[in-house]
């Protein structure tokens, strides 16, 4: 595989970084996930902009312009044959000698990487996925893509443990988001109701898509916080993020969801979601 880092396309096993690096050190330092169908980017205007508003919050610069990013996507693109898979982007604050006082001066650090991986059908899109609830302790600022993902992780790997797929997780009784998506229902009168935007979750690039596809095929939303007992009481439930688009959730710690297969409505917004995307 071919990566980007700060500057220059090399083989992956010939990229470094500064082990004074922050975004090593103190997950000083933000990302993006974005897709590629058939050799396209997915969505790119609204991952940047997200990435200027992590960076922004965090006072980090941007280390290259909008238009070298997109040329730096394509040409990882292109060096290494991605037609269908992701794009990770990662920045951060840069080297300096470790200290919590943020550095003058640092020059900010840029990596990008692709990996080839099934999004349009993958097996997981048939059977859908089993979740386990798991508490959210993350701390409170997580509409930033910031990189300390170690609690999100462990979060998965409870679930895991658990015989589930992935954690969905619960703050103050209510679901704030899945390890690394967003999370919905949908109520017996066919409502889809997912948490309104805050702090408490990330401002998911594909919930914006999906939630406006949805208003143009008539369904009706509600930006709300659930339970997880409304949620194993709905008719179906589902997670969304660039890495899985739609994905339906059949069964919530071990109640199934509606029939406990992929609902009707998930689908449709999956298949409305990728003709969107392509
Ligand atoms: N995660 N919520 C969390 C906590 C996430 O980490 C993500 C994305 C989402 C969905 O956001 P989007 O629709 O913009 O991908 C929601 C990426 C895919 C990851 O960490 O791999």
């Amino acid at each position: 595989r071919i990566v980007y880092v700060n500057g220059a396309y090399v083989p992956e096993e010939e990229a470094r970084v500064s082990i004074f690096d922050r975004g090593f050190l103190m997950a000083d330092a933000v990302y993006e996930v974005t897709s590629v169908l058939d050799g396209r980017i997915c969505e790119f205007e609204g991952h940047v902009a997200r990435l200027h508003r992590s960076l922004a919050e965090l006072k980090m610069a941007a280390p290259v312009d909008d238009a070298a990013l997109l040329e730096i996507h394509r040409e990882l693109i292109r060096r290494n044959d991605l037609t269908e898979g992701t794009i990770y982007l990662q920045v951060t604050r840069g080297a300096a000698d470790r200290d919590f006082a943020w550095p003058e001066g640092a020059e900010p650090g840029l990596v990008l990487f692709t990996q080839a991986k099934a999004l349009e059908t993958p097996k997981a899109a048939e059977t859908g996925i089993r979740v386990a609830s798991v508490e959210d302790l993350r701390w409170g600022r997580r509409d930033i893509k910031t990189t300390q993902l170690l609690y999100p992780s462990l979060a998965k790997m409870i679930a895991r443990e658990k015989g589930a797929d992935d954690a969905w997780m619960v703050e103050d009784g209510y679901v704030t988001e899945g390890s690394s998506n967003n999370a919905y229902i949908v109520t017996g009168a066919g409502t889809i109701v997912t948490r309104q935007l805050s702090n408490d979750i990330l401002h998911g690039i594909t919930r914006a898509s999906v939630l406006r596809l949805a208003r143009e095929a008539q369904m009706v939303i509600e930006e709300r916080p659930f339970t997880l007992a409304e949620a194993q009481a709905a008719k179906e439930a589902f997670s969304t993020a660039a890495s899985i688009f739609v994905m339906p959730v059949v069964e919530i710690d071990g109640v199934p969801v509606g029939e406990g297969t992929p609902g009707p409505l998930a689908k449709r917004l999956r298949e409305i979601y990728i003709a969107a995307a392509k």
